[in-house]
């Protein structure tokens, strides 16, 4: 197969970049994380305390360019000129990121992106809504899943690693109002596209789930 897409979707949690990345390594091939993008412009909307609502976020489309580019195979995500990789993985942002994906317009523009990417390039994208709407022809759907407890308590792992000290209860109840939010927005919601193949991580190690994967793309 010359061009190989595959896209990877799950709530927040389930282990997507990490996985994606492996499988992109593996295969030689580049990893897009579509959540950076939306984390980009939930940044701007940050920085320039933008309000909310439908008619304040379209006013701001046209001032916000989001691109991305490859460095030694890692991903940067650049707004409007400055590489920003190093502000977007605040709560805060992601948070922002989460409430501002709800607009459609907002959708349309990074969608854009998203798909010329990948009709250029064989890539393994993660996100919400990559089987279902950015690449309905995906050559492998992949649906990463697991239990809301074992995602929360990786990302207090993750956090208490860097130092950062908070809350179970508190990370487990913005996990739930994010997963909400995904997967009841009017617009391309998270769920599960038709053909994906569903791989619950709660119980398996990142190794299993990546070989899984590796398995299934041998089979295309
Ligand atoms: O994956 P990550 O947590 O970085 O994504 C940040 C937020 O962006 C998510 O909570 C989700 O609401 C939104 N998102 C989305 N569609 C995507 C990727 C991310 O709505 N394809």
């Amino acid at each position: 197969m010359s061009k190989i897409n595959i896209a990877i979707d799950g709530p927040a949690g389930a282990g997507k970049s990490t996985i994606a990345k492996k499988i992109a390594k593996a295969l030689e091939i580049i990893y897009v994380d579509t959540g950076a993008m939306y984390r980009a412009f939930g940044l701007y909307c940050i920085r320039n305390q933008i309000a909310l609502d439908e008619k304040s976020l379209i006013d701001i489309l046209d001032d916000i360019h989001i691109g991305i580019r490859f460095e030694n195979g890692e991903q940067q995500v650049i707004l409007n000129n400055e590489v920003v990789n190093a502000f977007i993985r605040d709560e805060a942002v992601g948070k922002m990121a989460s409430k501002v994906s709800a607009f459609k317009q907002v959708r349309l523009k990074l969608v854009n992106l998203q798909q010329k990417l990948a009709e250029k390039k064989s890539v393994v994208m993660d996100g919400r809504d990559i089987g279902t709407y950015v690449l309905p022809h995906a050559d492998l759907k992949i649906y990463l899943t697991a239990s809301v407890d074992v995602r929360a308590k990786r990302r207090f792992d993750q956090l208490q690693r860097k130092g950062i000290h908070q809350e179970y209860e508190a990370i487990k109840e913005d996990i739930t109002k994010r997963d909400y939010r995904d997967m009841n927005r009017a617009f391309a919601p998270l769920k599960k596209a038709d053909g994906a193949v569903e791989i619950d991580t709660s119980v398996l190690t990142i190794d299993e789930v990546v070989d899984k994967i590796l398995q299934l793309i041998k089979t295309l």
